[in-house]
């Protein structure tokens, strides 16, 4: 086979996209969109990126809404739209233009996620699709003196239902009607339903397909990821923010804080944005998580694996000494890991070598994780732990990142200056650098 930049371009895709595949393995993912996106080009591809998640083992939830399509059949009665607080005032003949809207937008989607895949890699996958009185609606009532009527709000979800249909590999599809024990039917807002049903089946992943790509600052600039905390912010100004971000960014707040690992905000118009947000280190859109994506702490035994998938490589390449997996189990309590969502994207390690001396050792972070900040965020992690016991002077000993070191305030050494074990087992074929840094 030719050695193409096209293989080595294909090969670290692969690479890159493993630890998502395989994290993502049984987890579960509420997609929520509006009507505008089903009208949208993104509607052609959504049949074949949900066959690639289910067939990756993903349990998936979709939930869609339709205002567009509700709009256009309140004009062609020459009836009024009429919206009070961000709600649909909803009267008997405009539930008549909702219930119709809505069934015939989810027999479409239903028909979508039908249609075969010929030439593509899915071609005889099929996608079973379930609906279902999973959502009870209950009125809204009056607000601010207005009787919003057969406006709603969701009363509860059969968390249990919808689990059982995701636990026999069904896709559940959903929309924004709400059904009440009176008989009646609610129109539900398909953000506040797709909440609702990411909150009561504790969703890993809440994705709402928004018309903006996610969440911008006042200059434009797409910002990447945000706490609740900061959304909130956000959402006191942000007069800049899209119409359907500014819908959305609310339910992003309530879901994460209700336990919703994360939800993301991507753009229904650009081509691949599903998969690229959630398979991509980056992603393209804007991700809302409770408290902040990065997240450093104290290896277990169970991240040993991940551990040595990481090592290995920079191990092969001897920028690190070889450490076998026994060695590992012994020591892993000696590491600190960086995690990016979920995924182990760094490590280090402290080894004391006296009351006064450690060393800072296997200091590394994937190859496509770098000049983020971690390597960085690491050795203040093993610096801390090292001040906590007492330590004085920390060591560490590079072949190939010596100035990386020397600039963080480490001084070059020789090998005499090492404690005297140390000096006994220094490896004079590596020729690492020795050098310190007194904390
Ligand atoms: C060294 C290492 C941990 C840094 O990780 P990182 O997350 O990219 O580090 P940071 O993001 O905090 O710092 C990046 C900065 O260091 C610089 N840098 C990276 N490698 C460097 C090196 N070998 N020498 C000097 N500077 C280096 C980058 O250019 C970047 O500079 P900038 O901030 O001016 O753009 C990473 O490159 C690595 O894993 N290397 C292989 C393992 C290794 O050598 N470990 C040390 C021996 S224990």
């Amino acid at each position: 086979m030719s050695d193409t930049p096209y293989d080595e371009s294909f090969v670290s895709w692969f690479r890159a996209v493993t630890p998502y595949i395989n994290s993502f393995r049984t987890k579960t993912f509420v997609i929520a969109f509006g009507g505008k996106a089903v009208a949208s080009e993104f509607a052609k591809t959504l049949a074949y990126d949900v066959n690639l998640l289910v067939s990756l083992g993903i349990r998936l939830v979709l939930v869609h809404g339709a205002r567009p399509q509700i709009e256009e059949e309140l004009r062609e009665k020459n009836l009024e739209s009429i919206y009070h607080r961000g709600y649909r005032v909803t009267d008997a003949a405009a539930l008549d233009c909702v219930l119709d809207a809505v069934g015939s937008v989810y027999l479409e989607i239903e028909a979508m996620l039908s249609q075969g895949l010929p030439n593509t890699p899915m071609a005889n996958s099929r996608i079973r699709v379930i609906g279902g009185n999973f959502i009870t609606g209950q009125p809204i009532g009056v607000l601010d003196g207005i009787d919003m009527q057969y406006a709603g709000k969701v009363r509860k979800v059969d968390a249990e239902g919808i689990n059982a249909q995701l636990g026999l590999g069904n896709i559940v599809l959903l929309n924004c009607e709400g059904p009440s024990p009176t008989g009646e039917i609610f129109n539900l807002q398909m953000e506040e339903a797709a909440e609702a049903v990411a909150i009561a089946i504790k969703a890993d992943k809440l994705v709402y397909l928004t018309d903006s790509q996610g969440v911008t600052d006042q200059a434009g600039a797409l910002i990447d990821a945000m706490t609740a905390d900061e959304v909130e912010r956000l959402l006191s100004g942000g007069e800049w923010l899209s119409h359907d971000i500014r819908r959305y960014l609310p339910c992003t707040v309530r879901s994460t804080r209700a336990g919703v690992g994360r939800v993301h905000l991507i753009s229904y118009q650009q081509d691949g944005a599903l998969l690229r947000e959630l398979f991509t280190h980056d992603g393209v859109g804007t991700v809302v998580t409770r408290e902040s994506l990065e997240n450093i702490r104290e290896a277990k035994p169970d991240d040993i694996a991940a551990l040595i998938a990481l090592i290995e490589p920079m191990e092969n390449e001897g920028i690190l000494v070889h450490r076998p997996r026994e060695l590992l189990e012994r020591e892993i309590e000696h590491f600190s890991i960086m995690l990016h969502d979920e995924i182990i994207v760094g490590c280090a390690a402290l080894y004391a070598h006296s009351e006064e001396e450690a060393e800072l050792a296997c200091l590394a972070v994937s190859s496509e994780h770098r000049e983020w900040g971690y390597g960085e965020q690491l050795m203040k992690r093993i610096e801390r732990r090292a001040r906590k016991m007492g330590i004085k002077r920390l060591i560490v000993l590079t072949t190939r990142t010596e100035h990386w070191f020397v600039e963080r305030g480490f001084k070059l050494g020789t090998v005499d200056d090492l404690p005297a074990k140390k000096r006994d087992m220094y490896n004079y074929q590596r020729r690492s650098r020795v050098l310190f840094k007194t904390l």
